[in-house]
């Protein structure tokens, strides 16, 4: 124990991060994720938003269900409706919060509410008072707090917390502000709303100045106690603060922050490769701490020191952030019960027998292509086998010839709706080809927006990992796919994608109003 304050660190990734284009996950997705945080041990895990959609709903409650040692969190806005539906999701949890907010901004409440500043206190005890019939465990966010007045909203968080909030939360939600205004703004809540000492104080920012980590920790020196981040900065438009960013930063300068976390921090870089494998977005290599070049030393000068004495340029360690944590799993000879294991070690639990065979049939084929098989081939297996089950495209063959001086062809046979369909194209490369060929059976209209391939893990004989977005009249769905050929898993990924695209949409973005 440092004696210090605990920071709490509240993940979004499953809520916030969701937001992002393409970024949706299905309920087993987000029940990984959820056990991947958990083993990190953060502190609140917000799973979703329980209103926008039958889906959602049950992916917050299956989070509640599977998660024993963090809060799982659900959004509502501050309406009856969305709390109920919250409350419900979280009703199974072992320890629950809701999480409610409303905009107090003079933009955001005459333009997107259309409510008085009295309307909208007066919404936001309601909201509060109702959240807590279902828990005592109540976060109020005041929307847009960046653009909102200062004494309006002292007056908001001073009735909330009287309504009964625990945590009130302070979102910069169009990234707008700065370090040094940040902090302030910080502290001069903090000193000027009664009752300030009962409830934790916490930040939210977004970063579309790339100011999210820097206004977070700033308003950490200010007396926050709470900061609300995503694995990989993940999030709404330009994303959220970094959780990775954060965490690292208040342990590295301990000499400057009061607080500490409770996170296992060896459980980062494993946390951010499932996010990125789940989301189908990918790191950058220069990206702090989760990057692939964080901990590489390219320059000649720089090797030589780091040789010598490692804290010539490294200010942390690699395995202290979880790079060493990527462990040589299974092989080829590796039986069933070694298979189970590992997955319930690295949180994987399989919905049933069924669900395991069909999972270990894939492991033996990968372990006849490739001789070392690792916990990230595990996650992609995994990720493949609950994909398959539910989709209306599968692929069942798919062969491609390419050779200098003649023009790649591809030949497929895909499963749609159980009916089998043969096609054949040609195409500037053989992964054209094999997409003209899909789209000669589906017909979707579907514009690709991107395409990336990764290894995910080193050596020629590494699996690719294949992200593809796709967008269909204003709908945005990534599509992901694995293999040891990357075409095959480019051909996956793209009927992944279509899978995606073609289901129908139910849910709502929480900060679209709907009273
Ligand atoms: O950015 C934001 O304001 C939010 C709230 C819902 C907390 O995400
Ligand atoms: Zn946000």
């Amino acid at each position: 124990m440092s004696g210090k304050d605990r920071l709490i660190i509240f993940d979004t990734t499953m809520r916030d991060g969701e937001q992002s284009p393409g970024a949706a996950m299905s309920r087993e997705e987000k029940v990984r994720i959820a056990k991947a945080l958990e083993r990190m041990r953060v502190d609140v895990i917000e799973a979703g938003f329980p209103i926008a959609s039958p889906g959602d709903f049950e992916a917050v409650q299956a989070v509640a269900e599977a998660v024993k040692d963090s809060t799982v969190c659900g959004l509502a806005r501050a309406l009856d409706k969305d709390i109920d539906r919250a409350g419900e999701a979280l009703k199974k949890a072992a320890s629950g919060r809701i999480h409610t907010f409303i905009a107090t901004s003079p933009i955001h409440m005459q333009h997107k509410l259309r409510m008085t500043p009295e309307q909208v206190l007066e919404q936001a005890v309601h909201a509060v008072k109702r959240a807590r019939q279902y828990t005592d465990d109540v976060e109020f966010s005041a929307e847009d707090a960046v653009r909102s007045e200062v004494d309006f909203m002292c007056r908001v968080f001073e009735a909330t917390i009287k309504a009964g909030a625990r945590t009130i939360n302070v979102p910069d939600t169009v990234g707008y502000s700065l370090p040094g205004l940040w902090g302030e703004r910080m502290r001069k809540l903090i000193e000027s709303v009664p009752n300030a000492d009962k409830v934790v104080w916490s930040t939210h920012c977004h970063n579309d100045l790339g100011m999210a980590v820097a206004n977070s920790l700033s308003a950490v020196l200010a007396g926050a106690r709470q900061v609300e981040c995503t694995i990989n900065g993940l999030g709404e438009r330009a994303g959220n603060a970094s959780l990775e960013e954060v965490v690292m930063a208040v342990k590295v300068r301990r000499d400057i922050f009061t607080c500490d976390t409770n996170i296992d921090t060896t459980q980062i870089v494993p946390t951010s490769r499932l996010v990125s494998q789940i989301t189908g977005y990918p790191v950058q290599p220069n990206k702090a701490v989760v990057g692939a070049n964080a901990f590489a030393h390219e320059s000649g000068i720089h090797q030589d020191g780091v040789l010598k004495s490692r804290e010539t340029y490294e200010i942390m360690r690699a395995q202290d952030v979880g790079w060493s944590t990527n462990k040589l799993t299974l092989g080829k000879l590796s039986g069933r019960n070694a298979f189970r294991a590992r997955l319930q070690e690295i949180g994987i639990q399989l919905g049933g027998e069924e669900a395991l065979n069909a999972a270990f049939a894939r492991f033996k084929e990968l372990a006849d292509k490739k001789s070392e098989i690792f916990d990230e081939d595990l996650q992609a297996l995994v990720s493949e086998t609950y994909q398959e089950e539910n989709e209306r495209i599968k692929l069942s063959y798919l062969r491609v010839c390419s050779e200098t001086g003649t023009q790649p062809e591809a030949q497929l046979t895909l499963t749609v709706d159980g009916e089998e369909c043969r096609a054949q194209a040609a195409g500037g490369g053989p992964v054209d080809a094999a997409f003209k060929a899909i789209e000669s059976v589906v017909n979707s209209g579907a514009q690709l927006q991107l395409y990336s391939v990764n290894n995910i893990t080193s050596g020629t004989d590494s699996q690719g990992e294949v992200t593809v977005r796709l967008e269909k009249g204003g709908r945005i769905v990534n599509g992901q796919g694995a293999d040891t050929d990357i075409v095959i898993a480019s051909a996956k990924a793209y009927i992944n994608g279509l899978n995606k695209i073609l289901e129908p949409l139910q849910r709502q973005h929480p900060q679209q109003v709907s009273l």
